[in-house]
Order: C-alpha cells, then sequence, then structure tokens
C-alpha cells in the first residue's frame, strides 16, 4: 500500500483502537537537517499535531494522549525550554476554541504546578471550556512522567492506608489502577513514536502493559495523517492475545460472529 493512496481507514470497531498515545519526537533533527534552529521544529510539529487530532476525529477514535513535554525536558537548554513554554501558551491561545467547535474534550496530565501563572491560567482555560464535550478526549502530557505518575499513586493510596481507609493488602493492580493518570479511559491501545527511537522514555510506564507499540522513523512534523492511518492498519493486523494462544482469540472471535 502506498503512504500517499489512502485518506480514510474502512476499519471495523474491533479492528479500531480506542485509546491512541503518542510520543512526538523528532521536532529537532527535522529542524537541524534544515539547518534551522531547533524551535523551528517544534513549530512545525504543532501543524503534525493538528492534522493528527482531526484524523483520530475523522476515525471516530475515542482518546488520544500526546507527550508534550516530559519530566526530563527541563535538562534541555534553558534558551529551548522557554520557547517550548512561549509554544504552549501561544498553541494553546490559538487552538483552544476550535478543539471545542469540535467537541474535543481536553485534559493536561503531569505536574502542572511547575509552570508559570500565565501557562497554569491556559492549561486551567482549556479544560473548564471543554469539559462537557463528549467528542475525542485529547490529553496533553505536560511535565509527565511515568515514574512521577506511580509515585503520586502510592502517595494517595499510602494516605489511605494510613488513615485506615485501606488495608495494605487492598493494594493490588487493580487498586493502583484506579490511581494513575487516565483511570477514566480505556488502556491506550496503541502507542506510536515517531523519530526513529525506540524506546518509552518514561511515558505512561504503567498504562503501556499491554498496549501495541509502534515504531516509525518519520520525524513528528513530516508525519501527516497518511502515516497516521498507516499506524492504524498496521493495529488492526495485530492480535492482541493478553496472555492466552492464539487459538484462544481466534475461538473466541469466531463464536462471538
Ligand atoms: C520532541 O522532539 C519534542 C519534545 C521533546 C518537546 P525533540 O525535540 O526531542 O526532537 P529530537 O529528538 O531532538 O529530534
Ligand atoms: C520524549 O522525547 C518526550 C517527548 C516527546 C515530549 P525525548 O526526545 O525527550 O526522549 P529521549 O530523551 O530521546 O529519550
Ligand atoms: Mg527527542
Amino acid at each position: 500500500m502506498t503512504v500517499t493512496s489512502i485518506n480514510k481507514t474502512d476499519l471495523g470497531d474491533s479492528d479500531r483502537p480506542k485509546h491512541i498515545v503518542v510520543v512526538m519526537d523528532g521536532n529537532g533533527r527535522w529542524a537541524k537537517k534544515r539547518l534551522m534552529p531547533r524551535t523551528a521544529g517544534h513549530h512545525a510539529g504543532v501543524k503534525s499535531t493538528r492534522k493528527i487530532v482531526e484524523a483520530c476525529i475523522q476515525e471516530k477514535i475515542q482518546a488520544l494522549t500526546l507527550f508534550a513535554f516530559s519530566s526530563e525536558n527541563w535538562k534541555r537548554p534553558e534558551q529551548e525550554v522557554s520557547s517550548l513554554m512561549q509554544l504552549f501558551i501561544s498553541t494553546l491561545q490559538s487552538e483552544v476554541k476550535s478543539l471545542h467547535k469540535q467537541n474535543v474534550r481536553v485534559r493536561f496530565i503531569g505536574k502542572c504546578s511547575a509552570f508559570s501563572d500565565k501557562l497554569q491560567q491556559k492549561i486551567i482555560h482549556a479544560t473548564e471550556l471543554t469539559q462537557n464535550n463528549t467528542g475525542l478526549q485529547l490529553n496533553i502530557a505536560v511535565n509527565y512522567g511515568g515514574r512521577w505518575d506511580i509515585a503520586e499513586a502510592c502517595k494517595t493510596i499510602a494516605a489511605k492506608v494510613q488513615q485506615g481507609e485501606l488495608q495494605p493488602e487492598d493494594i493490588s493492580a487493580e487498586l493502583i489502577d484506579e490511581y494513575v493518570c487516565l483511570k477514566q479511559l480505556p488502556e491506550p491501545d496503541l502507542f506510536i513514536r515517531t523519530g526513529g527511537e525506540m524506546r518509552i522514555s518514561n511515558f505512561l510506564i504503567w498504562q503501556l502493559a499491554y498496549t501495541e507499540l509502534y515504531f516509525t522513523d518519520v520525524l513528528w512534523p513530516d508525519f501527516k495523517s497518511e502515516e497516521f492511518l498507516v499506524a492504524l492498519n498496521w493495529y488492526a493486523g495485530r492480535q492482541r492475545r493478553f496472555g492466552k494462544t492464539g487459538e484462544q482469540v481466534d475461538e473466541t472471535k469466531t463464536s462471538q460472529c
């Protein structure tokens, strides 16, 4: 299949991921190849983000979670971090109205208290404005780290044990599920990472236990809706076994037909 020949998938509901998570990587290298500053790559990346959100709406995907800034990205040069913060502010300013119009519900995961008052205001505004929307559930991970997420869940659970609301023996994987980020959504079905690296980089490490992992060399600013549909079609071809045998999964599928 040539990448440019598809604009829309004709996947059935069971072949379509409910929840997609994306590590939007490769902005810096995209800019470097063009002898441009890294920040130009981040600006170009915003266009891809818009396209992927639109593709998710068109494909009726329930939830999309985007990794925009990791808890480790503070280690980057001060100038890059500050220009990323500016870009978050201006992007929220320019995009939120249109997301609201498209019935998208926007939420943020991560430690937002580390951001400037101005950015925190934009985050609160986007969250509140769109809170009753019933279309695509868009989660933006900012100052997010999977280890932080698990540690926060542990803190909450430990406090409940201390107060006698929970017993240590109540702690199970299902209980921890209730306290990590994105608990209100189906577990991620499909993980996409652009930019060629084959690693998780501290994204949703708890939630990705059984997610299908898709890696592409395409740099984020070049990742357009056609590339996204290739990933969706790849996902549709996966057999998700969750520990069972392939034959058991086939049997269940046949008995459901
Ligand atoms: C991802 O692109 C964007 C953020 C981490 C904010 P990069 O900036 O990591 O791009 P590369 O990996 O250096 O090409
Ligand atoms: C992961 O990309 C974080 C985001 C895309 C926001 P990085 O570029 O920071 O990951 P590493 O450092 O290459 O693992
Ligand atoms: Mg990178």
